[in-house]
């Protein structure tokens, strides 16, 4: 009896030892909810919706978690996951070798590319390189503002700290164009109809990738593990179909 006692003791503590420490049962998500439709808050709900959110929160559920989202200013996410503020960041974001110094990306969850977006009585503006001597504005520290920085003879790049504010610029003509992720961009025309036109295809190939302290190997695999099983079972598609189904 004491023997089985004691056999039971430590299977207790080998299946305790093998619960990764974040079994605590709380993924705290972080984003930068300005992003529709990746991520932004809901008019009626005041709740942080979109693709990505309900990405985070099938992998959650795949992982026995309950996901927690905070939203929070876009240039700090990378920090608060570097500090241990949050366990993961989804925000839309592209992986880039130079992000992928600081922080682990899951496997691509998402391909896009940056456009154009000008208003529609603009007519001179079809290519990247029509934008010399032009005023474009971006969200700092994306890749709409990399893209920007590497076009010859612009006028300016004005940077807002979010999407909607540089969106915003463009219809009040204190811009002439803004560089920013292709759906992002195309769901801001559908919004403002007559308002802002999307030009010509995306210039640059991007993947967006879940973000995760370095270190944290074992969550990481977890996440692309559940995301490669919801890429398989149809769950994926059921969730792209339902933010971009109409596209
Ligand atoms: N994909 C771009 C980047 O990684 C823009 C992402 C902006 N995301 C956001 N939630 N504001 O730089």
């Amino acid at each position: 009896m004491k023997k089985v006692g004691i056999l039971l003791v430590l299977l207790a503590l080998v299946l305790a030892g093998s619960v990764p420490a974040l079994a605590a049962g709380k993924l705290r998500v972080a984003t930068d909810a300005t992003f529709p439709p990746f991520e932004f808050v809901d008019e009626k709900g005041r709740e942080v919706v979109g693709f990505d959110i309900d990405i985070i929160k099938e992998i959650g559920r795949r992982l026995g978690m309950t996901v927690e989202i905070i939203n929070t200013a876009w240039d700090g996410l990378l920090p608060g996951l570097k500090t241990g503020k949050f366990d993961v960041v989804i925000a839309g974001m592209t992986i880039t070798d130079e992000r992928a110094q600081a922080v682990d990306f899951s496997d691509p969850y998402f391909a896009t590319g940056q456009v154009i977006l000008v208003r529609p009585d603009t007519t001179d503006i079809k290519e990247p390189a029509d934008l010399k001597g032009k005023v474009v504005a971006v969200q700092i520290g994306t890749t709409g503002h990399f893209a920007a920085q590497k076009i010859q003879g612009l006028k300016r790049i004005d940077t807002y700290d979010t999407y909607p504010a540089a969106f915003l610029a463009l219809k009040m003509r204190k811009a002439d164009a803004v560089i920013a992720d292709e759906l992002v961009a195309k769901e801001e025309q559908r919004a403002n109809p007559g308002q802002v036109r999307v030009v010509g295809r995306p210039f640059t190939v991007e993947y967006y990738g879940i973000a995760v302290n370095k270190g944290r190997t074992d969550l990481l695999r977890q996440i692309n593990r559940a995301l490669a099983l919801m890429k398989a079972d149809g769950t994926y598609d059921a969730i792209y179909e339902k933010w971009f189904g109409a596209e």
